[in-house]
This record gives structure tokens, sequence and C-alpha cells, in this order.
């Protein structure tokens, strides 16, 4: 990757997307999420990076789509993704939204309480459309991952409780219905796992409530897989996690003597994650007493998750990544708070004011949990495969900031 060719083409802060490695990581898990017992489904979170272009390697690559919003979906509507490979979850869609999704045809809605099923059943009849659903379930498991980004607690925001009221509640409105179909459970249990463990609960679980059902369900597992940032992180592998979920899948469900149509999963950051890096340009370089400050030109607006989450990256000098690594350093980014941090205490060779900085693995939430604090301009960004580089969202101009300012 030539960064700075990169830089004197397209400015920085800049998204620099390797393409050949989201492939990969599609095809690997295209390859290994397979079973010879039942269908097979692989579903891109789009909520890690959701942009048009993304969604057209999605489409040509054959995967399905999870869309969280009415932007999301339209985003998908916009580059014509077959609408019948859209799940549209969330835990609150507006009464808009659910229009949307059923004039769109939609393929599965996934339903995450009773409020919003009342509310398909209303509007499908308006239609006098079948819409077909899956049911989120809070499975109760817990991944060990960061408190803010698990959503699978029994107190959860997010899903059903197997047999509780509401749970009763909404099987026997689906019983009732003419307009909705019940076509299986939906689960998601965290995000940046790590580990088999808390899927092979979920798999158990959900195989256990598939019995009930007098016909064969799908099973939705939800997303979560981890990604590598730093060098503390110990990603499974998605190869092995895939093969791993088809494996635990397949003997549950010889165990409980149950049959279910098909599995799938929907992966998010682990698609786009590592394929992504942050391209900034040093400004500042300020020592104080106790820190030594190198200054970028973005930070918190491109990437919150350091503030947000205590996330970790991996940061290297563009031309001195050989060099010898002697500086402690805060790398900070430009909004006026002190918790605009990309990361403190990395250990990076001297830079100069000019010097390029690169932030690795920020390809999934990063650009979509951008903001314009400060009035900072949404970067470029821009997809990179075979030596070649297109820009795919072009840097927000100060005209386009204040388009909607009356
Ligand atoms: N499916 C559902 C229903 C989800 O809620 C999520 C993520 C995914 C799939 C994809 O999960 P993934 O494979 O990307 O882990 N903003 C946070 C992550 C929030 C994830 C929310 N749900 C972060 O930057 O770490």
């Amino acid at each position: 990757m030539n960064y700075k060719e990169l830089k004197e083409k397209y400015g920085t802060p800049l998204y620099v997307y390797d393409i050949h490695r989201i492939k990969e990581i599609i095809h690997q898990y295209q390859t290994n999420f397979k079973s010879s017992q039942f269908e097979t489904e692989i579903l891109y979170a789009s909520k890690a990076f959701n942009v048009k272009e993304m969604l057209r390697l999605i489409k040509d690559m054959n995967l399905s789509l999870d869309v969280v919003s009415m932007g999301e979906l339209y985003t998908a509507v916009c580059v014509d993704f077959p609408s019948h490979k859209i799940y549209f979850h969330g835990n609150n869609k507006t009464e808009e939204e659910i229009h949307y999704a059923i004039e769109h045809n939609v393929g599965i809605l996934v339903v995450d309480n009773q409020y919003e099923l009342e509310k398909i059943e209303e509007l499908a009849s308006l239609y006098n459309k079948k819409v077909s659903i899956y049911i989120r379930l809070n499975v109760g498991v817990e991944a060990h991952t960061h408190k803010y980004i698990i959503t699978s607690h029994i107190d959860s925001k997010f899903g059903i409780l197997y047999n509780s009221l509401e749970y009763r509640n909404m099987i026997s409105l689906i019983k009732n219905s003419k307009h909705i179909e019940l076509k299986g459970f939906h689960c998601h249990i965290g995000s940046q796992i790590f580990d088999f463990y808390p899927y092979d609960i979920a798999i158990e679980k959900l195989v256990a409530i598939a019995k009930d059902f007098p016909y064969p369900l799908d099973m939705n597992l939800g997303g979560g897989f981890g990604a590598y940032y730093t060098e503390t992180d110990h990603p499974i592998g998605y190869e092995a996690m895939a093969r791993h979920l088809i494996q635990k899948l397949e003997e549950e469900l010889t165990k409980q003597d149950v049959k279910i149509h098909k599995a799938l999963i929907e992966p998010g950051r682990s698609i786009v994650a590592e394929a992504g890096t942050t391209l900034y340009t040093i400004g500042g370089i300020k020592q104080t007493p106790n820190r030594l400050y190198y200054f970028v030109d973005g930070g918190m607006t491109d990437n919150i998750r350091p503030a947000l989450y205590q996330a970790n990256y991996t940061l290297d000098i563009v031309g001195k990544e050989n060099d010898f690594k002697n500086k402690v350093v805060t790398v900070a980014g430009k909004c006026c708070e002190s918790g605009d941090i990309i990361m403190e205490n990395v250990i990076l060779p001297e830079a100069q004011k000019g010097d390029l900085l690169l932030t690795y693995s920020t390809g999934a939430y990063g650009y979509s949990m951008s903001s314009n604090y400060n009035k900072a301009l949404t970067p470029a960004v821009v997809f990179v495969e075979d030596g070649k580089d297109r820009l795919v969202v072009k840097r927000q101009t100060l005209e386009e900031l204040l388009e909607r300012e009356i």
C-alpha cells in the first residue's frame, strides 16, 4: 500500500480498505460454514461498515445482509440488494421502518418484542402480505467482552426470554395470525468474542427451543467473532469458528433429536475490521512533563472506539515501520476533549511533523460510528485492490456540513 501516494491523492484523515482481505475472510466463512444436514446462510452485519460500494461487494459475493435501521435498509435498496436476502433487526423499529420493510419485501423481519410483533401484524394486514419473521431470543448467555457490547444478559434491551409471558403471548399471536409466519429464531450474544463456549451454550438452548415446533426452523446464531487489533488479541480464526459452529450444531441436533431448516451467522466486525486502516498526518508534537504527544488530524470523530470502549489499536508511522521504537507516546486527536486519544503509552519511533500515522484494524465501527463533533468533516473512504485505489466515499465538504441547517 503506497500511503504517501494515497495522502497526495485523497488527503487525510483517510479510511483505506484492503478489498482482497475482505474477500479472503468472506471466502473462509463460505467454505467452512456448510453442512450436509441443513442449509446455511451468511449475512454481513452492515452496521460495522455500511456504504453503497461495500454493499455492492457483499451482493457480488452472494452474502445476505443484516440491516438495523431505515438508513441501512435504504442504502441496500439503493444498490438493488436482493430484498429476500435482507434481514431487518433492531429493538425498536419505528412504524415508518416497518412500513418501508414490508413495502420493499424484506426477507425476514427479526422481531424483538411483542409491541413490534403487533405493529407488524397490523401493517402486514394493511398491505395484505404475509411477512416472514424470526424472533430474537435472549438466550441469557453473557459473553465476556466489554460490558457495553454485551447484548444478551438477562436484563438486556435485546430479545425475549424463552417462555416468558411476552414470549408466550407472541407465540399465540403468531398462531392466530394470517399475516405472520414464524420462520425461526435469532440470537446475538455479544461482540469481539474469542471463545467457542458462549456460542455452544446458545446453540444448546436454541436447539432445545426448536424442539417445541412441529416444523424445521431457521436458527440465526448472530455474529460477534473477535478480530485482531493488538497482540493481546487471539482470534480463534474464522475458519475454525465457522467449522466449530456447524459441528456443535450438528452434534446438538442429533443429541436432542431435532431438525432445522437453515443455520445462519451474521458477522460484521470480523469481515471488515482487519481490512481497514486509518491514515492520519501528524501535526503538533508536544512534550509535557510526563507525556510525549503526537497530534493527528482526526481522532474521536473518525474513531470513537478508544474513548467509548477503551479499545486498543496497533499503530505505525509510514516509512518508519522498521525503525527503532524508542518513544512512549500518547497519540491524540484534534477535538476539544481530553478524552480524544487514539492510543496512550504506545511505543513508536521518533516522528516529525508531516509524518503519516497508521491505525490498523479500523475497518469496523470506525466510519460507521464517525461524527461531526466540533464540526469535523467525515473523512473519505478508499478501496484498494490489486494495487489500484478507488474513491468510494468522498470527503465531506463544508457546504455539505451545513446543508441541512436553515
Ligand atoms: N447481529 C446483531 C443482531 C448485532 O447486534 C451485531 C452487532 C452483529 C450481528 C454483528 O456483530 P459483530 O460481528 O460485528 O461483532 N460498536 C461496537 C460493536 C457493537 C456491535 C453491535 N451489534 C464496537 O465498536 O465494538
